[in-house]
């Protein structure tokens, strides 16, 4: 029995049968060659998106592959190949030192690389897709394969690593362009306003303030259990959006590339008045509607509670259904 405890933002206790660690892409094939990974498994990254519902009787993976380095450079732009068990922000952290532009809208996220590339995480309107080139995996066969960006499927919060067939295909490296050219993302929500509370727009500056609105919207998950934005945003038509504009007319929407509209589920639920409240142990953060807190001693169960009954709201407010980011581990 191990505990999890440690290994879910959600602060969810539960156990699994077994754990495994492997620091090299050598020790992760000596263990597949010796039979060590046997089903169920499942691969956890920071475990910083995940809810457990209930023990996981199987093997946890985890890697810990460290190590940022340099492969190519050039006046312009710089690629490198990290890790995939490097913490996600020290990844920030070491762009933003290094004067690479790019990933710096990613501050504070938490999780780690590997798990980047599988979800492709966003915040403050750019993605971690803008920057991969490349995602090295090992196979349950122990075969490596180098999987470009454009085999990556990468859409909102999706690639086809999360595909159930793709389930054994661990990431092992993933690989990074970044501009050696300033350049920055500020066009989304205060950025731009809070920017002019320092004198001169650098990359440093960026971090902090995309670090300082994360901590006043975003619970930490070390005093409050949490995985982030517990839902995704939905996508609608834009027919739909307008019929709904009737009603609510200041309705926030993003428009995407295919004509069709993503509305903030975080302020349906604002809407619907969950904002700050709680069933039993679980909680709508009362900062951020979007993210579920666990109070102090939530199951798995008291989570999925909350989200069903926040979702019939919704659904019966704005005829929307909204569906969880956070993947759910029976
Ligand atoms: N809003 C409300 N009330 C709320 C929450 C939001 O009215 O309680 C409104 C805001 O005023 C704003 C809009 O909804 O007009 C969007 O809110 P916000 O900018 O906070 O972003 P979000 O759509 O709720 C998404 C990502 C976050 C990411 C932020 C910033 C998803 C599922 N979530 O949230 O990502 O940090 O944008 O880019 O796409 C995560 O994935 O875990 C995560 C935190």
């Amino acid at each position: 029995m191990y505990s999890l405890l440690p290994y879910n933002t959600f602060g969810i206790d539960v156990n699994a049968d077994r754990f495994l660690e492997y620091t090299s892409v050598e020790e992760l094939k000596k263990l597949i060659a010796q039979g060590a990974i046997t089903t169920p498994f499942l691969h956890i990254g920071g475990g910083s998106n995940l809810l457990f519902t209930k023990d996981y009787d199987g093997l946890i993976l985890h890697s810990r592959i460290e190590g940022i380095e340099v492969t190519e450079e050039d006046a312009r732009s710089v690629s490198v190949r990290v890790g995939a068990g490097v913490v996600w922000d020290d990844f920030v952290a070491y762009c933003v030192e290094h004067g690479w532009y790019g990933a710096e809208n990613l501050s504070l996220i938490p999780g780690e690389v590997g798990a980047s590339a599988v979800q492709n995480i966003g915040a403050y309107g750019v993605e971690v897709k803008d920057l991969i080139t490349a995602v090295e995996t090992v196979n349950i066969q122990a075969e490596e394969r180098v999987y470009s960006v454009d085999e990556c499927g990468y859409t909102y919060r999706d690639s086809i690593f999360k595909r159930p067939e793709n389930k054994s295909a661990f990431v092992t490296y993933v690989r990074f362009r970044l501009s050696k050219e300033e350049y920055y993302t500020l066009d989304y929500g205060t950025i731009r306003q809070e920017l002019e509370k320092y004198p001169a727009l650098t990359l440093p500056v960026v971090r902090k303030v995309i670090i300082g609105i994360r901590e006043s919207k975003l619970p930490d998950p070390k005093v409050m259990g949490n995985a982030g934005s517990f839902f995704m945003n939905p996508i609608v038509s834009k027919e739909k959006l307008e019929a709904l504009q009737q009603e609510y007319p200041h309705m926030p929407y993003y428009e995407l590339a295919n004509g069709r509209v993503k509305i903030p589920a975080g302020w349906m639920i604002d809407q619907c008045g969950w904002k700050g409240k709680a069933l039993g142990p679980a909680a709508v953060h009362d900062k951020q509607a979007l993210v579920l807190v666990n109070r102090g001693g939530a199951k798995g169960s008291d989570i999925i509670a909350l989200s069903d009954a926040v979702r019939a709201s919704v659904r019966e407010k704005f005829g929307i259904d909204i569906h969880p980011e956070v993947n759910f581990i029976n």
